[in-house]
């Protein structure tokens, strides 16, 4: 019981970190210094996903797997604590990754470079997450031989997703735009916009998804879940084939032909319309459609169809959570 108590009350403190790190925004308008502004908006873009949101899926996801009697609440509570000292070492340093060329100082630079390189280091630590997730999905119970997590198989796929777009879009992808030498010629380019996309919809979009099945699951008996199921696999597969499509097909090489652009001809240059509207940068932007589709029509379509199907449907099996009991 005092474990429950003080898993809630994690949740509770690291939910807040979100709303409460949004506030400096309210504080700037249209004639603030453009330096104020860039200031105070990495200090919430980038303590948000790079720090409290981290923490806060942490505890999210290991809440998820308490209730499905996964793991024990005390090996909940020192994940979390140990994610979170991880988390937030490498990430509140690590906001001056976003304030490189923005009139700080070479400490800043050094000392950011060097604390969001050791983000990688949680982020490989989730990878390893996501293999023990694929073990859990594996493993039947030995008294009854049904899957351990068998109601909620579909939650532990996206929790995989979560996992390996951890890895790729945050970690290689975010590792890669971080030296000075490179963020110098790269910042803003299509190389920000493939690593932002990787890592935001990959990790918290999944994250979102899951959460959300995981309570569509509480809430369905056998027969509701059998109408939606093929609507949910065909939006998983729809999701991360359409944005894995967008990063091969588009964002990847089109951020490497932008910043061999800005290496050759100037920063200047490869941001210009010109550039922009034209040539293999822009054949690439319109091959994209592809990726885009397949994300909208297979991925999104699906999942909010099952979504609504769930809640128009009467017969919740409301009590019936997860088809165990609640081990918090
Ligand atoms: C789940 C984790 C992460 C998410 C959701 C995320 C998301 C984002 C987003 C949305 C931006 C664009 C912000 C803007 O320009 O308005 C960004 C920029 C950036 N991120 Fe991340 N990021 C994550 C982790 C990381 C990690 C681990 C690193 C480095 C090791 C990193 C390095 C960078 C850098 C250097 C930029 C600046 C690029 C620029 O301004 O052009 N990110 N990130
Ligand atoms: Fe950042």
């Amino acid at each position: 019981m005092p474990r429950r108590r003080e898993l809630c009350i994690l949740f509770f403190l690291t939910a807040s970190t979100i709303p409460i790190f949004y506030i400096p925004a309210v504080f700037y308008h249209h004639d603030t210094h453009f330096t104020l502004i860039d200031n105070w908006r990495f200090w919430i873009i980038h303590l948000w996903v790079e720090g409290f949101f981290e923490v806060f899926s942490t505890v999210l996801v290991a809440i998820m797997t308490v209730q499905m009697g996964i793991i024990r609440a005390i090996t909940a509570l020192r994940i979390i604590y140990l994610d979170a000292i991880l988390y937030l070492l490498g990430g509140v340093v690590g906001t001056g990754h976003h304030w490189y060329f923005t009139g700080q100082t070479n400490v800043n630079m050094a000392l950011a470079a060097c604390f969001s390189a050791m983000e990688v280091v949680p982020l490989t630590l989730l990878t390893m997450e996501a293999r023990d997730f694929i073990r859990v999905s594996q493993t039947k119970c030995s008294k009854c031989q049904h899957y351990l997590a068998e109601k909620q198989q579909w939650t532990i796929y996206f929790l995989i997703a979560v996992g390996v777009w951890n890895f790729v879009g945050a970690g290689i992808f975010g590792f890669l735009i971080n030296l000075p030498v490179i963020s110098y010629f790269e910042v803003g380019t299509n190389l920000t916009a493939n690593h932002a996309h990787a890592a935001m919809f990959g990790v918290f979009g999944m994250l979102a998804l899951a959460t959300v099945l995981f309570c569509m699951r509480a809430m369905q008996d056998e027969t509701l879940w059998n109408r939606v199921k093929t609507l949910v696999k065909v939006s998983f597969f729809g999701l991360n084939i359409g944005m894995s499509l967008m990063v091969i097909v588009d964002l990847f090489p089109a951020g490497v032909l932008q910043l061999w652009d800005a290496i050759e001809n100037g920063y200047w240059h490869a941001r210009q319309l010109n550039y922009l509207m034209s040539g293999t940068y822009h054949l690439l932007e319109q091959i994209r459609i592809v990726g885009d589709v397949v994300f909208i029509v297979f991925g999104v379509i699906p999942i909010v169809a099952a979504i609504l199907i769930t809640f128009c449907s009467r017969g919740f099996a409301s009590n019936e959570l997860i088809g165990q009991k609640s081990s918090l």
